[in-house]
């Protein structure tokens, strides 16, 4: 079997703890013949106190040479004081503009065990699967000018550009369109076109490729602002929204609060597929940042880099049985009561973030 190159960028607080569980799955795979080969790299605030940079050249060079790149989390107090081009989120937005990841795709599960788990009722998360694709390497992440000015008479003046082309728009709702083919056949676009230039280019834009190539899907077009009040009242209404870059971030955190815990959210950024290959370039990150109030102390859920981990089998290496069979693990786990502390409550059993590696591995040697 042709082997499988993965870029580990475990990163800063919980990153490396939640990346150690994920190590123990890969050396799983290994031994049923999977073919991983590992390498691994410094990102974000690691990566500053080695090279002064967020990341290396070095590391970017290996993270453009490999099949998949594994990421886990960035940032910190520590790093407050540090010059804003090296801050350790640069090198994350670095891979993604780089590697020209476009296209995150943040799905929020409710598992069964865990619809009592949210702050919301019951009723209104169990069973719950929508997925966010949210546009990843443009819009005002990216645009210029995006600086702070002197104005010279005591004020400054902090610019952000929001700038999207047509075939941003046309590329992620490309991508929306494909997936929820794959789903229930219904795509929510959402932006400001009631305030923003970029809101009503995206809304154009939507509904063009939609009328173009993707007619047999249902299409809905909500404000962004709306659509997060939506999320929190009844988001079994959605099947896949499409959204921009800072909506999409702000979003699928709330999202994440609907599964029970930020923790337990995964990602796959990815990027356009090769013409000739058809490979394409991807790196997995959990949503969850650092977590610097509960870094160091064992107790950080896995299971978002365990599921973004599920995520990077089934797109980078078409490994759909081990994908469904990691998924399988994460559910009958937490079926078992297995509860690290953000999702810990009463009558369940206690995990720590090893503690909770191993019973997935466990489940999924089976
Ligand atoms: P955060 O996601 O790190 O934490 C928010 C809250 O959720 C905290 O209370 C934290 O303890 C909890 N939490 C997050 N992940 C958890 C997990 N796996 N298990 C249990 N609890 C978890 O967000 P923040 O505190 O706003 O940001 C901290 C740092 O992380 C900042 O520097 C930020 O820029 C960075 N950040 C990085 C990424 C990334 O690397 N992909 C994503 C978001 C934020
Ligand atoms: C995320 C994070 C990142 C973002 C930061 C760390 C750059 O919040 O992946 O959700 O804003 O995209
Ligand atoms: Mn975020």
């Amino acid at each position: 079997m042709a082997v499988k190159k993965l870029l580990l960028l475990p990163g800063d607080g919980i990153g490396p703890e939640a990346m150690a569980e994920v190590k123990k799955l890969i050396a799983v795979m290994n031994t049923q013949g999977a073919g991983f080969e590992t390498e691994e790299g410094l990102v974000g605030g690691c990566a500053y106190d080695a090279h002064g940079q967020a990341i290396s050249e070095a590391d970017m060079e290996k993270a453009l040479a490999a099949d998949a790149v594994l990421f886990g989390a960035v940032g910190g107090p520590k790093w407050d004081p540090v010059p804003y081009e090296v801050r350790p989120e640069a090198g994350l937005l670095r891979l993604r503009k780089d590697l020209e990841l476009f296209a995150n795709l943040r799905p929020a599960i409710c598992y069964p065990a865990l619809a009592s788990s949210s702050s919301l009722r019951q009723e209104v998360v169990e069973g719950l699967d929508i997925l966010i694709v949210r546009e990843l390497t443009g819009g005002v992440y990216f645009g210029e000018p995006k600086q702070i000015i002197d104005l010279g008479n005591g004020q400054k003046r902090g610019i952000d550009t929001q700038v999207y082309d047509t075939f941003e728009i046309e590329r992620i709702s490309g991508v929306a369109f494909e997936l929820a083919r794959t789903r229930n056949n219904h795509v929510t676009s959402m932006e400001k076109r009631n305030v923003m230039k970029s809101g009503v280019l995206w809304h154009e834009v939507v509904s063009a490729t939609h009328k173009a190539k993707y007619s047999d899907v249902k299409l809905d077009h909500m404000l962004a602002d709306a659509g997060g009040m939506q999320l929190v009242r009844w988001p079994k209404q959605f099947d896949v929204i499409v959204t921009d870059n800072l909506f999409g971030d702000m979003l699928s955190d709330v999202a994440a609060m609907l599964t029970g815990s930020l923790g337990m959210l995964p990602s796959a950024s990815l990027g356009a597929p090769d013409p000739k290959t058809g490979k394409r370039r991807a790196l997995y990150e959990p949503v969850h940042g650092s977590a610097p109030d509960i870094a160091g102390k064992g107790i950080a859920n896995p299971l978002a880099m365990i599921a973004s981990f599920a995520m990077c089998l089934r797109y980078s290496f078409n490994m759909i049985e081990e994908a469904d069979r990691l998924e399988k693990a994460i559910s009958a786990v937490l079926d078992e009561g297995y509860r690290t502390s953000d999702i810990m409550s009463e009558g369940m059993k206690q995990a720590s973030t090893s503690e909770m590696g191993d019973a997935i591995v466990a489940k999924y040697r089976g």
